[in-house]
């Protein structure tokens, strides 16, 4: 289970990108990234964020460790910005947080290189999530320390949208054309060596019991949460072995 902290006061939002996300600070002194449940796709996407971000973790992938973040809707009573007043409002119970690291820098592909090998292990991990929010128009991958780290997985696994073409769906081509990792030649087929059999289902399990309960109740035609983890875990399973194969736009 991801460990649960009470959001205690909203600092600032994030712009840069679309879903404003915001900084917040919380019970156990941490300061946090939060992710709204009250914003855009609401709870799929903070579902998204927790299977990508702690299959990726488990994988060997460097991700600011996620947290639970619970929000009293009363926090942005004297927000002046309506936008953000709105979001906390519709935010109350359950959101996610995922560790701010603080003076993080923006991947910039001109001012810094990456091996074959790490390109094509990220480059492979999201060709099997599906993650269409890697580009270089929108890296979502932070320079910290020295060290790449990937955040931002809320729009993986679009299948989870639609969940009787979710297998199907799932088994599409990945156009990494646009990927922000193309210029430096990712090693996608040592990647999939490497990666794919630590992908079991086993794992997946231990990946999908990390999704708090109340971001997968009631979803239509699943009768309890655990059922819904498990056809989560299903099309990953499945697409660990041919992920690789399905990379197109890289050579
Ligand atoms: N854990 C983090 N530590 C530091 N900065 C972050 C972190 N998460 C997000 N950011 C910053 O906030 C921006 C928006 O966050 P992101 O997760 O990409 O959300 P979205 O693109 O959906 O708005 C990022 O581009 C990055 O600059
Ligand atoms: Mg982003």
């Amino acid at each position: 289970m991801l460990k649960e902290a009470i959001a205690t006061r909203y600092i600032t939002p994030l712009r840069e990108g679309g879903s404003l996300p915001g900084l917040v600070e919380a019970d156990d002194h941490g300061t946090y990234v939060i992710k709204f449940t009250g914003a855009g796709q609401g709870r799929k996407t903070l579902v998204a964020e927790v299977v990508a971000g702690e299959l990726a973790r488990r994988l060997g992938f460097r991700v600011p460790r996620l947290v639970t973040l619970d929000l009293d809707p009363d926090l942005g009573l004297g927000e002046p910005d309506q936008q953000v007043k709105e979001l906390l409002r519709s935010s109350g119970g359950t959101n996610l947080g995922m560790d701010f690291l603080s003076g993080a820098l923006g991947f910039d592909p001109l001012a810094f290189s990456v091996t074959p090998e790490e390109a094509g292990r990220i480059v492979w991990f999201d060709a099997l999530v599906n993650n269409v929010d890697r580009s270089w128009r929108n890296p979502n991958l932070l320079r910290w320390q020295g060290e790449l780290w990937l955040i931002d997985h809320g729009a993986t696994m679009i299948w989870h949208h639609n969940w009787p073409g979710a297998e199907a769906s799932a088994a599409r081509p990945y156009d990494a054309s646009d990927h922000v990792l193309k210029p430096f030649a990712p090693d996608v087929t040592r990647a999939a060596r490497e990666l794919a059999p630590l992908v079991t289902e086993e794992l997946l399990a231990e990946v999908t019991a990390e999704i708090p309960d109340v971001w997968l109740a009631d979803e239509p035609g699943f009768d309890t949460p655990d059922e819904l983890r498990r056809a989560y875990a299903r099309p990953l399973l499945a697409r660990a072995a041919v992920a690789h194969e399905r990379i197109e736009g890289i050579k």
